[in-house]
C-alpha cells in the first residue's frame, strides 16, 4: 500500500489550504455537471480521495436527503479535514472512510456515480485507477473524472517567472510519476474501457487580488522537496521571489489552468 508520506503532495499545512481553496473555487462547475445527471429516488454516490472537500458538498446536495455519499481517502489528516466540513455544514448524508484507492476494501458495484478529481494527475496509475473506478460503479452507474490541462494556466500581463515556475511544476509531477496534463488523456482512457464519454472543459477567470492566482506558489511550496531535485534551493528561491513580485502588481489578473470534464455511463 502507498503510504501517505509518498504521495507526491502529502503532509504539508500549505496542501491542506490550497485543497480547500480548489474545492471553493471549482464547485460551480461541479454543481453544472451534476445538473445534467440525474440522480433517481435514493442514489449513492462515492467521491474518491476526497481530501478537504473534493465534490461532497455538491454530492451531498445531489444525492439528497435520500441518497448517500461516502468520500474516502487514505489520509487521516485529509479525512479529519473532511470530517469539520462535514460536522460544521450539516452534510447529514455523508460519511468518510479510510481507504487505499489501489487496495480498495469498497463494495464492488455498489455505486449509482463514482467521481474522481485531481487523483490521476498526481498519482498516476492512470489504469489502475481507472479499474478501480470501473470495479465501483454499478452497471448504469456514471464515472466522472475531473484532471487538469496547463494550457489556459497563466497571468496577465506577461509573468515570466509565474510561467517558467508552472512549467517546474509540471516537471516536477512527471518527475513523481504523475503527469499535471492528465485532464487531456481522460477521455482516451474512457475509451480504452468501452465507455463513451461526455467532454466539458472549464477556465475560470480570477480577478486582481483572488487568491487562486498564487496557486503557483502553493505547488511551490507542497512539492518543494520534489523541485530542489530539479533545481538548486537557490535557483528555487530566487524563481519563487521574482513569481511573487510579478503576481502583486497591481490589476494582475489571470486565468486558471483548464479543468477537464469527463463522464460517462458504465454499461451495460
Ligand atoms: C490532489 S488531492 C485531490 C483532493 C480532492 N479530490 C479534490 O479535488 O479536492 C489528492 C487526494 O488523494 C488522496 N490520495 C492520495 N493517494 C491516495 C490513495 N492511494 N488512496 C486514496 N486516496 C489517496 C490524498 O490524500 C489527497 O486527499
Amino acid at each position: 500500500m502507498q503510504q501517505p508520506a509518498s504521495y507526491l503532495l502529502a503532509g504539508q499545512a500549505s496542501e491542506f489550504e490550497r485543497l480547500q481553496l480548489q474545492s471553493k473555487v471549482w464547485e460551480p462547475a461541479a454543481r453544472e455537471l451534476l445538473a445534467a445527471i440525474p440522480a433517481g429516488e435514493a442514489p449513492h454516490a462515492l467521491e474518491v480521495g476526497c481530501g478537504v472537500m473534493g465534490w461532497l458538498r455538491a454530492l451531498s446536495q445531489w444525492a439528497g436527503p435520500n441518497g448517500r455519499v461516502t468520500g474516502s481517502d487514505f489520509d487521516d489528516k485529509m479525512l479529519a479535514g473532511a470530517a469539520h466540513l462535514v460536522d460544521t455544514e450539516h452534510l447529514a448524508n455523508v460519511t468518510l472512510v479510510k481507504d487505499d484507492l489501489f487496495a480498495s476494501r469498497l463494495e464492488p458495484g455498489a455505486f449509482d456515480l463514482v467521481h474522481a478529481r485531481f487523483q490521476i494527475a498526481p498519482l498516476g496509475r492512470a489504469k489502475e485507477q481507472l479499474a478501480a473506478f470501473m470495479r465501483w460503479v454499478r452497471p448504469g452507474g456514471v464515472l466522472v473524472l475531473e484532471d487538469p490541462d496547463t494550457s489556459s494556466w497563466r497571468v496577465n500581463p506577461d509573468a515570466p517567472s509565474v510561467q517558467e515556475l508552472i512549467a517546474l511544476i509540471e516537471r516536477g509531477f512527471v518527475a513523481a510519476g504523475g503527469n499535471f496534463n492528465s485532464g487531456r488523456e481522460l477521455p482516451a482512457l474512457l475509451r480504452s474501457v468501452g465507455l463513451q464519454p461526455n467532454i466539458r472543459a472549464r477556465v475560470v477567470a480570477l480577478e486582481p487580488g483572488h487568491p487562486y492566482l498564487r496557486l503557483p506558489l502553493q505547488f511551490a511550496a507542497s512539492l518543494r522537496p520534489r523541485l530542489e531535485k530539479l533545481v538548486s534551493a537557490d535557483e528555487l528561491d530566487a524563481l519563487l521571489q521574482r513569481a511573487e513580485a510579478e503576481l502583486s502588481r497591481e490589476g494582475t489578473w489571470g486565468t486558471t489552468f483548464t479543468l477537464v470534464q469527463a463522464w460517462a455511463v458504465a454499461g451495460p
